[in-house]
C-alpha cells in the first residue's frame, strides 16, 4: 500500500496537472496563456473566479488585475494573506475581449477544476461571481445565495459577487465585503459544519441539488 511518505506532495501533484493541461490540444481557448492558479496548496480555501483577463493572460496569473487588486483588499482586510490561500478559475485560459466563458468553455475545463481540488482538499470554495457558483450549485442565483453557506461532497461552498461586478456597483461591493469578512469564521467552523450539514452528494457525483441545496446560514 502506498504511504503517506510515497505520495508526491500537493504542489508535485498539481504542477503535474498544469504539465497535463498545457498538453491537453483537446482544450479551447488554446490561443491564450494557461493561467493554472496560484498560491498554498495546502490552504483549507480555494477562491474560484470565471476566466482570466487580460493582465491574467499577460502575466500566467489569476486575479492580478483591477479585480485582483479589488480581491488582495478583501483578502488582507480579514487578516489573511494572498499566499497563504490558493486562487484559481473554472475555465484557465482568456476568452477572447473578456467575453462569459461559454458552456462547453467550462465544461472542457471543468474535470481540471474538480482533480485541482481533489489534490488540495480544501474545507471551502469561496466562489467569485455566477460561473464557477453554477459548477456546484447549477439552480443557484447569484443575488440571492452570495454569501450563503452550501455543502458540496466534503466541503463547504461559499458563493461570492465577483470582485468585477462589485467595481461597478456599491452595492453588491457592500455585500461582497460584509460576506467576505464571515469567510475567517466559517473557515474555523467548516469541520463542525461539514459533521453538521447531510452530503448533498451521497453518491461521490456531482450532485448539489439546486432545488434544496443544503444550506445553513450561520450569522
Ligand atoms: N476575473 C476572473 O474571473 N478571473 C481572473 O483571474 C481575473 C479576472
Amino acid at each position: 500500500m502506498e504511504s503517506s511518505v510515497d505520495r508526491p506532495s500537493k504542489q508535485k501533484q498539481l504542477e503535474e496537472l498544469e504539465q497535463e493541461m498545457a498538453a491537453d490540444v483537446s482544450l479551447p481557448l488554446r490561443d491564450s496563456n494557461l493561467v493554472f492558479g496560484e498560491g498554498n496548496p495546502e490552504s483549507a480555501v480555494i477562491f474560484i473566479g470565471e476566466a482570466p483577463g487580460f493582465h491574467e493572460d499577460r502575466l500566467k496569473r489569476p486575479f492580478v488585475g483591477l479585480s485582483g487588486k479589488l480581491l488582495d483588499k478583501l483578502i488582507n482586510e480579514i487578516g489573511w494573506k494572498r499566499e497563504d490561500i490558493y486562487i484559481t478559475n473554472i475555465v484557465k485560459r482568456r476568452p477572447p475581449e473578456n467575453r462569459d466563458p461559454l458552456p462547453d468553455e467550462i465544461g472542457a475545463y471543468q474535470p481540471y477544476l474538480e482533480r485541482q481540488i481533489a489534490i488540495m482538499k480544501p474545507k471551502v470554495a469561496a466562489t467569485l461571481g455566477r460561473f464557477s457558483m453554477n459548477h456546484f450549485l447549477p439552480e443557484a442565483k447569484i443575488s440571492r445565495d452570495q454569501g450563503k453557506i452550501f455543502r458540496f461532497k466534503d466541503f463547504l461552498v461559499v458563493p461570492f459577487f465577483h470582485p468585477a461586478a462589485a467595481l461597478r456597483s456599491t452595492t453588491m461591493l457592500e455585500a461582497l465585503k460584509k460576506s467576505f469578512k464571515e469567510l475567517p469564521e466559517i473557515v474555523r467552523g467548516a469541520e463542525s459544519l461539514l459533521r453538521e450539514l447531510p452530503a448533498s452528494d451521497a453518491g461521490g457525483t456531482r450532485v448539489a441539488k439546486a432545488e434544496a441545496p443544503t444550506q445553513k446560514k450561520l450569522f
